[in-house]
């Protein structure tokens, strides 16, 4: 019989539980947004995030079970995202589920936020090992060969913001509403890419390393320019802007991926695939984008649907599945990391700080 795993996420402001069967069956998956809670602030605000994690942990557990209608009994076993991420909502989700697991008697495994987003496409697609990734959120963007549930060389990442950061900025910029990159993926689908040329650094390097943080200085600059032109923005100049910016980040992540593509072959992979996971990879033009380039190398594309790619539980609970499946190596013992790279033999690429490597 199949067994059950309750999933519960909390690393940033989505408040998320799910059920997932060892037989890549997902019965439910529920996510509470915080966004009206943090609105007023422009970005979020990590102590508002805990508490509301705090507050909404069990009611999304209670949901996530009635959803599946299964009850507490029915699972065997509850994965939590461990880090990274705010270490106030990452501690909310260990101590719920540390609660709930001690209460049943069931086993716990902490999950890395990364590795549940990077093993999302064997849960969508049942994806073969070794295989590439770019995985692209809020905040992260790495490309990385996958070639296990805890075994993941990246290959390359950006050096600064982080593609959905820089999503979200632009939209900021723009006065958008709502949330950033679909707001201005929205936005884009009845604008000109060409009308403005947006930097594409790092290109001319050799490497998989990528930059964004110029990007977003160029757009202000854009508009800035055209708001003292002519007063203001007019529709098509915002849609001009979204579209020609959507463009530049699509090229960037299109051309790095193509170079990993290249050093992912010398694996001589059975089943070459690359998968697209996080955030960002919710965003069309960036799938046609990459789809184009496994195109081009002969190499399958897999994006899972846009709600498997932004935050949520189910892939929290897949990645405690499989950790659970290589017996031992996934148990680490449980306490909340904020920092925790997926790739430990290699220095950190951005915001290393004092206490380790983020991502
Ligand atoms: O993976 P995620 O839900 O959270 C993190 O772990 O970071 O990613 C959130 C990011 C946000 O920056 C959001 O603006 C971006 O993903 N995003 C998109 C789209 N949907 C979400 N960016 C571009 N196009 C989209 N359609
Ligand atoms: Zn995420």
């Amino acid at each position: 019989m199949a067994r059950l795993f309750l999933g519960i996420e909390s690393s940033c402001d989505d408040t998320a539980a799910a059920v997932v069967s060892d037989d890549r069956r997902i019965l439910s998956s529920i996510v509470a947004d915080q966004a009206s809670l943090h609105a007023a602030f422009g970005g979020i605000v990590p102590e508002i995030a805990a508490r509301a994690h705090a507050e909404k942990l069990d009611i999304a557990v209670e949901a996530a079970l009635n959803k599946a209608c299964i009850g507490t009994s029915d699972i065997d076993t509850v994965a939590v995202t461990a880090g990274p991420g705010l270490i106030g909502g990452v501690l909310s989700g260990v101590m719920c589920a540390k609660g709930i697991a001690t209460g049943l008697g069931r086993p716990l495994l902490g999950v890395n936020h990364l590795a549940g987003h990077a093993l999302t496409p064997r849960l969508t697609d049942n994806v073969a090992f070794p295989y590439l990734l770019l995985l692209v959120s809020g905040g992260h963007c790495q490309l990385l060969i996958v070639s296990g549930p805890d075994s993941f060389q990246r290959l390359g990442g950006t050096l600064d913001d982080s593609p959905g950061e820089a999503f979200d900025k632009t939209a900021r910029a723009l006065g958008l509403p709502g949330s950033g990159g679909p707001a201005v993926e929205g936005e884009a689908t009845s604008g000109d890419p060409e009308r403005f040329r947006f930097p594409r650094p790092l290109l001319d390097r050799p490497d998989c390393n990528m930059s964004f943080s110029g990007l977003k200085t160029a757009l202000v600059r854009e508009r800035n320019a055209l708001v003292s032109g002519s007063g203001g923005l007019s529709a098509q100049d915002r849609a001009d802007l979204c579209a020609s910016f959507q463009a530049a980040v699509t090229e960037i992540l299109a051309v790095k991926a193509a170079r990993a593509t290249e050093s992912y072959l010398s694996l001589n992979p059975r089943t070459p695939v690359i998968a697209v996971a996080g955030g960002v990879a919710a965003n069309a033009e960036i799938r046609g984008g990459l789809d184009a380039v496994a195109t081009r190398y002969g190499l399958g594309f897999v994006a899972p649907p846009s709600a498997l790619c932004t935050d949520n539980a189910a892939m929290i609970a897949w990645a405690g599945i499989e950790l659970d499946r290589i017996a031992n190596t996934g148990l680490v013992p449980l306490v909340a990391r904020p920092r925790w790279p997926l790739d430990t033999s290699q220095p950190a690429l951005l915001g290393s700080g004092t206490k380790g490597a983020k991502a």
